[in-house]
């Protein structure tokens, strides 16, 4: 198949969080299996240049109509971790691509409107001719209705639409009027049935466009697919979710096995695998030297955290894991950032007074390579979440022998499986988990990983051994949106017969 994903991130060059990585993990696993694979991204000021090869700007300019006018934009072509991806610079006065970061600007509806018609253009005008043009969240989810609106009957008809929903808080819905702008019909799409925000009438909702628009509509685990069908979890989509449940399916994410391998990370101190585990204990012995944390005990187990510091992520419970943490007698790193001001200002607070700590550190900023440094680190890893699509931080400790201490929602309870639950076979068993989102809750599953700790140290390894060795590459999950991508295929070309 010839697969074009159509996205707002992908790691390592344009990362703020999952949908990044999924993206171009997703992407690699899809090509290994054989199919010819795309992506398009804005070209941003703020990606990591150093990790694209061959970036050159392609001899053609693609021309996009937006807000009643044509622009140029410039494209490029480079190579990310092997896979091809076109960068597409709108030659736009508001510099729409030029703004220090990928998202957060008051103008985003506009930026990912102009962006997803400017990718349509360039697969028309370039005369490709994807199978699978594949769109993720909301930054991308215009590309659906844009498609059969106006790219189909031009000619780029030979596609069929999956879009990929990681997370339904972020919907982008806006005035309705603003629709206009990408050339997308107003009247006809403002309606109960199509655009229409379900709660108000007045506003267009890009994510339930792309539910209803799109031939196979995905999220990013089995339980969030359930979760999001009910009126406590839909965030408002429950019902539109529900009308088109039979092309709705959750697919649990892998993670990039190659970017994310102990034991040829080159952003460790010391490599190791599981066979050989005294490099991870040299890894922890490095960042406590590196942060300037005790290294007075060896064995005093290190929680770590890493995390967009969103309401999402249960903020509260990791603020109170970190006082809990040092009650029971152990060391916390968080390593987050937030958004949302009055978060970061109060992380700012508990980071300064915990400055001098032996025991404590916060860094509040994003950093891949410290993420790495923690994973490889810390004992035990936190994901206390009030809702997670599916998370990548539990696969990713695991990997790196760090035991994820997770709450039982969404793709957490489809990854993480708690040691003590005895109607789980043992083999399955990797995790502490918790079901009530309050301290409680969560101390009942820290309180039981510290104890496993403390008091079995041998039983411990045992653990770290087996969750080393959990298969969570992307193959298992390439194969079922393989699956779907080959049906609808099918069924298109069935009923074009
Ligand atoms: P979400 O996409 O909701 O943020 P995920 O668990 O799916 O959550 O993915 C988060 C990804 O972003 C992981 O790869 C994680 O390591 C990374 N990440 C999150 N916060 C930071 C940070 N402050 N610095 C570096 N990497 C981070
Ligand atoms: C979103 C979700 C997260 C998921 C990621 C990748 O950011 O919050 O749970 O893992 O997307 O799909």
């Amino acid at each position: 198949l010839y697969v074009v994903h159509i996205a707002a991130e992908m790691a390592p060059v344009a990362k703020v969080g999952g949908l990044g990585d999924v993206v171009t993990g997703l992407s690699k696993a899809l090509q290994k299996r054989g199919h010819l694979v795309e992506i398009i991204v804005p070209k941003y000021d703020c990606m990591q240049y150093d990790r694209i090869l061959d970036l050159r700007a392609l001899d053609a300019v693609v021309e996009s109509y937006f807000d009643g006018r044509l622009y140029k934009n410039k494209v490029w072509v480079g190579t990310v971790d092997g896979l091809p991806v076109y960068f597409i610079e709108p030659l736009h006065p508001d510099k729409l691509f030029w703004r220090g970061q990928l998202y957060g600007e008051p103008d985003d509806f506009k930026r990912f409107s102009f962006f997803s018609r400017a990718a349509l253009e360039l697969l028309l005008q370039s005369g490709k001719k994807p199978d699978i043009i594949h769109c993720h969240d909301w930054q991308t989810a215009f590309v659906a209705p844009l498609y059969w609106d106006l790219y189909a009957p031009k000619g780029l008809n030979s596609a069929r639409i999956c879009f990929t929903c990681h997370n339904f808080e972020y919907q982008g819905t806006a005035p309705a009027s603003e629709l206009a702008s990408c050339g997308l019909d107003v009247q006809e799409l403002n309606r109960p049935d199509r655009m229409q925000d379900n709660s108000a009438h007045d506003r267009i909702n890009p994510v339930k466009g792309a539910v209803v628009f799109s031939n196979i509509v995905t999220t990013v685990s089995p339980t969030y697919a359930q979760e999001v069908r009910t009126a406590e979890g839909g965030k408002g989509l429950h019902s539109t979710l529900n009308l088109h449940s039979k092309k709705f399916v959750g697919i649990l994410n892998g993670i990039d096995t190659d970017e994310w391998n102990p034991a040829t990370d080159a952003f460790l101190e010391v490599q190791y695998s599981s066979n050989d585990l005294q490099g991870k204990a040299e890894n922890k012995r490095a960042i406590r030297r590196q942060l300037g944390l005790s290294s007075a005990n060896a064995l005093k187990p290190m929680v770590g955290c890493v995390t967009r510091l969103v309401p999402q992520k249960g903020v509260h419970l990791i603020r109170h894991a970190l006082y809990r943490t040092l009650e029971l007698g152990g060391q916390f790193v968080l390593l987050g950032s937030s958004p949302v001001p009055h978060i970061q200002r109060e992380f700012d607070g508990i980071a300064n007074q915990f400055r001098n700590h032996d025991d404590i550190r916060l860094i509040l900023k994003y950093d891949e390579s410290l993420s790495h440094h923690i994973f490889a680190a810390s004992d035990m890893l936190i994901i206390p979440s009030i809702f997670e699509p599916c998370g990548l931080t539990q696969m990713i400790a695991m990997r790196y022998g760090s035991i994820p201490i997770a709450r039982k929602t969404g793709g957490l309870n489809d990854s993480v499986f708690d040691v003590d639950d005895e109607t789980i076979p043992f083999q399955f068993r990797n995790g502490y988990t918790f079901l009530n989102a309050d301290e409680q809750g969560f101390n009942s599953a820290l309180e039981r990983a510290f104890s496993h700790y403390n008091n079995d140290p041998q039983s411990w390894l045992q653990l770290v051994h087996k969750v080393m060795n959990i298969e969570f590459g992307w193959d298992p999950s390439a194969s079922q949106y393989e699956e779907l991508y080959s049906k609808s295929v099918a069924r298109a070309r069935a009923a074009q017969r």
